[in-house]
């Protein structure tokens, strides 16, 4: 039986992550600490409210008081550190937040986390810190370079990335000098339910219920390495169960699709969809899905990202060897799942974009 904290967990990954971890563990406790940031939803996490194995703190990671309070009251002996500011193009207009929560967070996090089980009475117990991290500290590869594996250098191109990279560095660091049991995890690109429709798979999907035009960066060439947010869920998993203290594990889906394709691909699954359901036209009359050039005539090459990295690919050999990770969802099934979900749940991303969402793209659009 475990007792866990897992921070932004009212995020995409996290979220899933609750839902995952309260499916297949019933003995655990949960208690998820997230500040709600315009990426938290209190809303993604409605399944588990009232579940009386979870709790939800509103709260910082660079609150060390507060995280040493739940450490001793709720006697928690596993930290999932999913808490920070995720995206890439946000970073490169605004990086003080990145430095906050990724850096200066996630050390806070450590220091409570040693304070409570290394240094006071919880001395000696067994425990464990997981962080999760990203595909993007080892940088960008050309097309015929071999996939990062978890010695590839680090090279972070981004604030966010180079900001991941420092806290990853942190956590290292807080292992080799005082002994706290952690655990790192190097994930590529996720997709999945709840995921906020900033990000590339979301964006499209929403964008062409509305008609809206569809905007690659650049010549959409560059290329990510895309798993299942479930198929994430399950590698860490395995980390926490049978991973070893101070050992780091990239995880990824082997699946590496250029932007454009993918946007192609999510423009005739809509397409196919609404041309089976005519429910669908009523429900979202400014979508041309379905009809003419269908959601593919809403595809627009937009100014590229400074320093847009090119290639992400995740070399996921040592997890599978060590540990028995193997990815459940193929690219196929997951996006389908993922197309149907968005569908679905009209009532989560209509709250998502009556607030945050609508404001972040009518700066980054003009609406
Ligand atoms: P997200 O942006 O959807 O969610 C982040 C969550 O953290 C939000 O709920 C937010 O409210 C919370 N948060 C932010 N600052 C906080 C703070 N100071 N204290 C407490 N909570 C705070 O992010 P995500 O996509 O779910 O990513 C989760 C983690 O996984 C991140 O560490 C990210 O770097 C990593 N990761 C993401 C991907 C991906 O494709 N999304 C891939 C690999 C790794
Ligand atoms: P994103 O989802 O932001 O993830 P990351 O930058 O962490 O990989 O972007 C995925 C890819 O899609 C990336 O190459 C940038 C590109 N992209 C676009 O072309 N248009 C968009 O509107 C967005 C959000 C991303």
């Amino acid at each position: 039986m475990a007792r866990l904290l897992v921070t932004g967990a009212a995020g995409f990954i996290g979220a899933n992550f609750v839902h995952y971890w309260l499916a297949r563990y019933p003995d655990d406790r949960l208690v998820v600490l997230d500040l709600l940031t315009y990426a938290g939803n209190r809303a993604s996490l409605a399944a588990a409210e009232g579940d009386p194995r979870f709790r939800f703190v509103q709260g910082d990671i660079n609150d060390e008081a507060l995280v040493g309070q739940l450490l001793r009251e709720e006697r928690l002996d596993t930290i999932v550190n999913f808490a920070a500011e995720s995206h890439v193009d946000r970073s490169i207009h605004g990086p003080d937040p990145f430095v906050q929560t990724n850096i200066v967070g996630t050390h806070s996090l450590l220091k409570a986390a040693k304070a409570v089980w290394l240094d006071a009475s919880f001395g000696g117990r067994p425990h464990r810190f997981h962080h999760v991290s990203t595909d993007e500290v080892y940088g960008s590869l050309a097309s015929a370079d071999p996939a990062f594996t978890e010695s590839t250098p680090y090279a972070p191109n981004s604030p966010y990335s180079a900001s991941k990279a420092a806290a990853d560095h942190l956590v290292r660091a807080y292992h080799h000098t005082y002994g706290l049991q952690v655990t790192t995890s190097n994930c590529s690109n996720n997709y999945g339910p709840y995921q906020f429709p900033e990000k590339l798979i979301p964006l499209v999907l929403l964008n062409i219920l509305h008609g809206k035009a569809l905007p690659i960066y650049g010549d959409g060439e560059n290329i990510r390495d895309w798993l299942y947010v479930e198929d994430h869920c399950q590698g860490i998993e395995r980390v926490l169960n049978k991973g070893r203290a101070g050992e780091v594990y990239n995880i990824g889906g082997n699946n590496e699709w250029t932007n454009i394709e993918i946007v192609r691909l999510i423009c005739r699954l809509m397409d196919e969809r609404f041309a089976a359901d005519p429910g669908l036209r009523r429900r979202f009359p400014e979508s041309p899905a379905g009809e003419g050039k269908g959601a593919a005539g809403l595809i627009t090459f937009v100014t590229d990202r400074p320093g847009h990295d090119r290639r992400y690919a995740i070399n996921a050999s040592k997890i599978s060897a060590e540990l028995g990770y193997q990815p459940q969802e193929t690219f196929e099934s997951g996006i389908a799942r993922t197309v149907d979900w968005y569908l679905a749940n009209e009532p989560w991303w209509r709250a998502v974009m009556d607030g945050s969402y609508r404001q972040w793209l009518e700066t980054q659009y003009g609406g």
